[in-house]
């Protein structure tokens, strides 16, 4: 898991794509908290945004409850948001989501749609607490956890 690293040291030279430093970790944990009571909202926002990119998507969840798995979703973002302080727990069980997204027919290419769909849900929900820096730390973010799940749904990065 290099690309996660909080050391202080490397944290200061960090490059713009990752590591995640600990302040672009503070910058994800406190923007999902505002968030978080607005979670049915966001998540009605995420899949409006991801059927709306890619409308070859909503097969996919043609026998999913929306109101459940946007549920679902938004708690799992959770615990990997406060994850990011205890990725020892933290990576397994993103990898075992990983595996699990293999039965869902779910393909690589659909992670950067994800990940677009969640951007533009962070910045409807935050408007102007989604700064660049927080949108840049999301982005680490969520780059990192698509990486972590691809591999374990793909066998790579
Ligand atoms: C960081 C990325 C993602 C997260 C955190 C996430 C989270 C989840 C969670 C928590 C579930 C509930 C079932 C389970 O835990 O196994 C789920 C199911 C599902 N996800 Fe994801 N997911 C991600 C990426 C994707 C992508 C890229 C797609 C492709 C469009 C996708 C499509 C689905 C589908 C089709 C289901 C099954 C729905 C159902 O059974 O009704 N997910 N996801």
């Amino acid at each position: 898991m290099s690309l996660f690293n909080f050391k202080k040291k490397e944290a200061e030279a960090a490059p713009a794509q990752g590591p995640l430093t600990e302040a672009q970790k503070d910058l994800v944990q406190s923007s999902w908290e505002k968030v978080v009571p607005i979670a049915d909202t966001a998540a009605e926002l995420f899949y409006g945004k991801l059927f709306e990119l890619d409308p070859a998507v909503k097969p996919l969840f043609a026998n999913s409850d929306m109101s459940e798995q946007g549920k679902k979703l938004m708690q799992m973002i959770t615990v990997a948001v406060k994850g990011l302080d205890n990725l020892g727990e933290l990576v397994p069980a993103v990898q075992k989501l990983g595996e699990r997204h293999n039965g869902y027919g779910v393909t690589a290419e659909h992670y950067d749609t994800v990940g677009a769909a969640l951007l533009d849900t962070l910045e409807k929900g935050l408007g102007e607490a989604f700064t660049p820096e927080t949108k840049e730390a999301w982005t680490i973010t969520y780059t990192t956890l698509a990486s972590v799940m691809k591999e374990a749904q793909f066998g790579k990065a």
